[in-house]
């Protein structure tokens, strides 16, 4: 990965209830198949590479219906051709064996376009409810490591073995291994959070690192620790990075902050303070009390995964200069939650994406002037 590789783009699916916000504002944003199968070919014809599916099993301060999100992912990779799916999965409610299965398949009949995002999980009753343990914090992001080096050795040994404390392997061979596509040595691994074991799963284990929503010095900060764990672990240089945004553009600055205003304004109170009390309690749960949402507010959490802190809300050109600064600074892809997605992912790829491409080009000939005479 170099800098002068262009930046990537990934949405949130919409595949549970309710739109990415917990807000009365219209959200013209549908969980079903038909307005998602739309989206996902939109998506992939309006620059996006990636479509993230969330996982949740139940309600909770909103997302009353959830679509699930393995089955989900490879219904919208057979609606479309170059888009790549993650689907986001819980290690403790999956066998991990029985997932590597499951997406080598995927991967074949979509021709090497499956991934998958190891979410260590924040909410008590989801497992509970299913009759499973919950295991304290960092237990449950030592499981995920174990998980994701479980998947690896499936994916690429013809005689898997894992002695661990959650897993084992004897000998096992998987057939078909996922499919052989250059630059890629198995389906993508993604994983995100905030807490140092997050931070350090994504620097031991994960081929790429999930940020929530962060401001400038938010995202570098965890960058250079991410980077340090990888080093630690003889792995310098293989994290890739993500962000998560809210992306608010409109034609003026006054109307994109104008929508965010209103979002906030209309908040459904009782359920981001239920969800405020649930995560907190999950975050501040890690010893260091650093977890994702320890230090949310009111506003932010109107935005499940902190969205409006990347600030990501704008006209296009505001925008576009705040992606390249994430970029400078270590962000190899946006992941985007939209407001009413079908038209707000048009009107990105159509206003914003093409001011990033020439801001990227006119980067690329400042660092190497070569390039500007081609
Ligand atoms: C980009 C991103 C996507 C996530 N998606 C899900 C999800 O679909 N389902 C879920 O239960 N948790 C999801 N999580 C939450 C993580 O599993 C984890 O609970 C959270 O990041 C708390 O992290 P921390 O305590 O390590 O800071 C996601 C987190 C990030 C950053």
């Amino acid at each position: 990965m170099t800098a002068h590789e262009p930046l990537k783009f990934a949405y949130w699916v919409p595949n549970v209830s309710g739109g990415l916000v917990t807000s009365a504002i219209e959200q013209r944003t549908d969980w079903g198949y038909d307005y998602n199968k739309r989206l996902a070919r939109l998506a992939e014809d309006n620059g996006f590479e990636y479509a993230l599916s969330q996982v949740r099993y139940i309600a909770s301060y909103g997302a009353a219906y959830q679509h699930e999100s393995t089955s989900f992912s490879l219904a919208l990779l057979l609606a479309t051709e170059r888009l790549k799916a993650i689907a986001a999965v819980h290690p403790g409610l999956w066998q991990p064996g029985v997932l590597a299965k499951l997406v080598a398949t995927a991967d074949h009949l979509s021709g090497g376009r499956a991934a998958v995002n190891v979410v260590s999980g924040w909410f008590k009753d989801e497992f509970t409810k299913l009759g499973e343990p919950w295991l304290e914090h960092d237990e449950r992001y030592r499981r995920s490591e174990e998980f994701i080096r479980v998947l690896r050795e499936i994916w690429t040994s013809d005689h898997a073995e894992f002695n661990g404390d959650f897993y084992r392997l004897h000998d096992f061979d998987l057939k078909p291994k996922p499919l052989d596509v250059p630059g890629r040595p198995h389906p993508e691994i993604f994983q995100g959070g905030n807490s140092t074991a997050a931070r350090r799963n994504g620097g031991r284990v994960s081929d790429w690192y999930f940020s929530n929503g962060k401001d400038y010095d938010g995202f570098t900060e965890q960058v250079d620790e991410v980077n340090g764990y990888a080093v630690d672990a003889g792995r310098a240089g293989a994290v890739r990075f993500g962000l998560n945004a809210f992306l608010i553009a409109r034609d003026s600055e006054r109307e994109a902050r104008e929508t965010l205003r209103e979002i906030i304004a209309k908040a459904d109170v009782d359920a981001v303070e239920g969800f405020r009390s649930a995560v907190q309690q999950a975050g501040a749960s890690t010893g260091d009390k650093r977890g994702m949402w320890a230090d949310s507010s009111f506003d932010d959490l109107v935005q499940y995964n902190d969205g409006f802190r990347s600030q990501l809300i704008g006209t296009p050109e505001q925008i576009a200069d705040r992606a390249i600064e994430y970029k400078r600074r270590g962000a190899n892809l946006l992941l985007l939650g939209f407001l009413h997605y079908h038209e707000e992912v048009e009107y990105f790829g159509h206003h914003v994406i093409p001011i990033i491409r020439e801001k990227e080009a006119e980067q690329a000939a400042r660092e190497d002037p070569l390039v500007a005479a081609r």
